[in-house]
């Protein structure tokens, strides 16, 4: 694996892949996959402690990882694999879960809220959900992990873990740090520009999807929610036009106190015209390489298979030594 830095991120294949995913998350991956050993996983296991129907599952998987590699994550360049696919992410969860305790879990308040959300199903599978993430990034001695401010704990769950871990046994694994993109890179809702465009949102006037058509990306984005006092201007207090300046920015490669001066002096509704432009000039490669990709089941089905067999060969490297570190009986 040469000598280049470990990078691991996964997304889970719930809801659809949004212009937040890809501002967010995507366009940087991208971006990263030059200079650090990259490794991106739909992470499916995770997925399934919220109650999904397994054709739309499986369906939206293909989904995503043809929308990873339309939005330019080379598969020769990066390890690109359906966690599920690799079992040595269960197994390592089960050995990291008897060294995790219920207190840390407890405290997490990405359960505590998808608890109060799903009471019907609070599930095992719900509260151990950070032990199996924390199993993804040390499987792959991980050096950097790329996520959203949103996942921050759960990171530092699993430093903890590998950290407890490495005293307990000797040096096991890497602690990884996290890459937390900038402020400017998080994407707000359309429709709530004070909370983050979400892939779930029942809404869909709230975000735009990778795969929504011009005309649909056009009528969102002009019905995003601004403000009454009809100045451009990025300054606190203005989120829609903020969220909208953040968007353009990203998109033209400028940070939104450098995009607003383009907008000097004009109306919202020109601001939004240039925001859908952006958008939807952005969006048509993707969109053309994506048709592309997903009239070749064989393609994708020779991406994963492949990208899987790298992430094992990887996975249980680690997985045997932890497994000889706990006292486990050799093969
Ligand atoms: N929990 C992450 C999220 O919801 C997804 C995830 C699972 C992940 N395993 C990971 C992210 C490992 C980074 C590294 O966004």
């Amino acid at each position: 694996m040469q000598n280049k830095k470990m990078i691991f991120s996964g997304v889970q294949p719930t809801g659809c892949v949004t212009l937040g995913n890809y501002i967010g998350a995507l366009k940087n991956w991208v971006k990263l996959q030059k200079e650090y050993q990259c490794i991106y996983s739909v992470v499916d296991m995770h997925s399934i402690t919220v109650r999904q129907n397994p054709d739309e599952l499986r369906e939206r998987c293909r989904q995503f990882l043809a929308l990873y590699i339309a939005c330019g994550i080379d598969p020769k360049e990066s390890i690109l694999f359906f966690q599920s696919h690799v079992s040595a992410h269960a197994e390592l969860s089960w050995i990291l879960n008897c060294h995790t305790y219920i207190g840390e879990l407890s405290r997490m308040t990405q359960f505590k809220d998808k608890s109060a959300k799903h009471e019907d199903n609070i599930n095992a599978g719900l509260f151990t959900y950070p032990v199996l993430m924390a199993s993804d990034i040390l499987l792959y001695q991980t050096d950097l992990v790329p996520v959203g401010v949103d996942q921050k704990q759960h990171l530092e769950l699993a430093r903890d873990i590998a950290i407890r871990f490495n005293h307990l046994y000797g040096d096991t694994f890497t602690v990884p740090e996290g890459y937390i993109p900038p402020v400017g890179a998080r994407v707000m809702s359309l429709q709530d520009p004070t909370s983050k465009m979400s892939k779930s949102d029942p809404n869909p006037n709230g975000y735009i999807w990778l795969l929504d058509a011009p005309e649909v990306i056009t009528k969102k984005i002009k019905r995003a929610v601004t403000d009454s006092d009809g100045e451009i201007a990025y300054r606190e207090g203005k989120d829609g036009i903020n969220n909208l300046l953040s968007i353009y920015g990203a998109i033209v490669g400028k940070k939104p106190e450098e995009a607003v001066l383009e907008f000097e002096g004009q109306g919202y509704g020109i601001l939004k015209t240039r925001v859908a432009e952006a958008v939807c000039e952005e969006l048509r490669p993707i969109q053309e390489k994506y048709k592309e990709i997903s009239a070749d089941p064989s393609f994708l089905d020779s991406i994963s298979k492949n990208g899987a067999e790298k992430a094992a060969e990887i996975a249980e490297k680690t997985l045997r030594l932890v497994q000889d570190k706990v006292g486990f009986m050799p093969r």
